[in-house]
């Protein structure tokens, strides 16, 4: 996404916001999205012009080293987003609901929005579902919380849906998810993630929205991409399919580990250049 980047009074980058987004999809200009889940990382990010800052519940896997992301509390969700919106001058940092504090009823997504929101300090909130979820995403943007929605593979269903498998195969299942994500949309939702769905779905949702998709192994059509940073940089010893690595951190930093290692037990790290005067 190609925007006026700096207010000219102050040289600051200017803020994305939700409005930008849609504005971004009716000029065709694609988003880039990044899950963050530290201040380092999310201002590397933000500097790097990523346009949106996920912190994703993905956090319970690729951080905490948890096997599914159903564990992970929405107090240590606050906890890394506060981390990122601290550090995010011209991202929009959204943060994600963790499974368990929004399906239940409208006062219980209420509650957990609106401490996302006060006590992380993030510019919106993202949640998984469609329809089943819209009372709440309604009642949400009623209240001016900014909300992103979720459909397609969602991982905090995983077990229901009977593991990683792409979504909207057949024509039953494909009517189903439009379905789910006009819902969100007509409930007041700024733009919506579609996780490993057929590019031809992906394509359809996208056309049929007027608020921005966002894929995830959702093909090229979407309006905008996220992955989680890690897959997209090659940490982790495996990536899923739809996530190209752009670099080998993985490579990069245990390289870097093993030549610290060496140098240390050789004697030749610290040098005199690393040590203090009396
Ligand atoms: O938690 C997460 O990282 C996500 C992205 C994969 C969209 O929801």
């Amino acid at each position: 996404m190609v925007t006026a980047m700096t207010s000219q009074s102050t040289d600051r980058p200017r803020r994305v916001r939700v409005h930008h987004l849609r504005e971004a999809k009716e000029r065709g200009e694609r988003i880039s999205m990044l899950t963050a889940y530290d201040a380092m990382v999310a201002q590397l990010f933000d500097e790097a012009g990523t346009d949106v800052l996920l912190v994703g519940d993905s956090l319970a896997n690729v951080v905490l080293g948890r096997p599914d992301t159903l564990s992970v509390t929405l107090d240590e969700m606050i906890h890394h987003a506060r981390a990122v919106a601290g550090a995010a001058r011209r991202a929009l940092v959204v943060g994600d609901l963790p499974f368990g504090t929004y399906e239940a009823s409208v006062e219980q997504a209420m509650g957990s929005a609106v401490r996302m929101m006060k006590e992380a300090g993030v510019s919106a909130v993202k949640l998984e579902g469609g329809i089943r979820v819209a009372e709440q995403v309604h009642a949400m943007t009623q209240a001016g919380i900014p909300v992103m929605g979720h459909v397609g593979f969602t991982p905090q269903s995983e077990h229901a849906l009977g593991g990683k498998r792409v979504q909207g195969r057949g024509q039953d299942a494909a009517d189903a998810l439009c379905d789910d994500a006009l819902a969100l949309q007509q409930a007041g939702v700024f733009a919506i993630v579609i996780e490993m769905v057929p590019a031809a779905l992906g394509q359809r949702v996208t056309e049929i929205l007027e608020v921005p998709t966002i894929g995830i192994g959702a093909g090229p059509y979407c309006d905008g991409q996220v992955l989680v940073w890690q897959d997209m940089a090659g940490l982790g010893d495996w990536s899923p399919r739809f996530a190209k690595r752009f670099a080998d951190l993985r490579t990069a930093l245990g390289d870097a580990a093993r030549a610290y290692g060496d140098e240390v037990r050789r004697g030749t790290f610290p040098g005199p250049e690393h040590s203090f005067d009396a």
